[in-house]
């Protein structure tokens, strides 16, 4: 505990190659790489609703797309806050996935997500309302 390690303190972020987090992928030792950041997950395993066995195919690897594909709630993103012990070094980060961890950590909803809300639900309205109109041209008319 009292060592010289770089786990926990948050003014210095320690930084892993992919190489080096692909070494940590045995029952007793695992690493996941998550939106380019590392999380030591080994006293996580036994505590996730989805079970060991899915972070366990995943140990020493990027589940970012995995993680993703689940839809893991905003719950279970704080709850992943503790097992970060560093980020990806500069150089081997995706940037896309930089771009969709921003998204979420903000929480707020900027310009582009709320017009792209907007639509989602105008266009279902207004096809309800067409179908409406044509319903009650036809009841009417006959
Ligand atoms: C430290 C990282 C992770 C944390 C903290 C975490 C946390 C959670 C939590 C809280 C849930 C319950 C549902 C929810 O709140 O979204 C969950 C469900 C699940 N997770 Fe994770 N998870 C992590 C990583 C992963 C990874 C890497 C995978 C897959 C490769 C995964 C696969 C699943 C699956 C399959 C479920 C079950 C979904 C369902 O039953 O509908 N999780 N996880």
């Amino acid at each position: 505990m009292a060592s010289n390690d770089a786990t926990g303190d948050a003014s210095t972020v320690k930084y892993y190659t992919r190489a080096e987090v692909t070494k940590h992928n045995q029952t007793n030792d695992v690493w996941i790489i998550i939106h380019n950041k590392v999380y030591d997950v080994t006293n996580f395993l036994n505590q996730h609703p989805g079970g060991e066995e899915v972070l366990l195919e995943q140990a020493g690897r990027d589940a970012t797309e995995p993680f993703e594909d689940i839809g893991h709630s905003s719950d279970a993103r704080e709850m992943m806050e503790p097992y970060k012990i560093g980020e990806l070094v500069e150089e081997e980060r995706t940037k896309d996935d930089e771009k969709k961890d921003r998204d979420w950590a903000n929480g707020t909803s900027d310009g582009d997500s709320s017009s792209g809300s907007w639509r989602s639900w105008l266009i279902p309205v207004v096809l309800g309302v067409l179908v409406t109109l044509v319903y009650r041209y036809f009841i009417s008319a006959h």
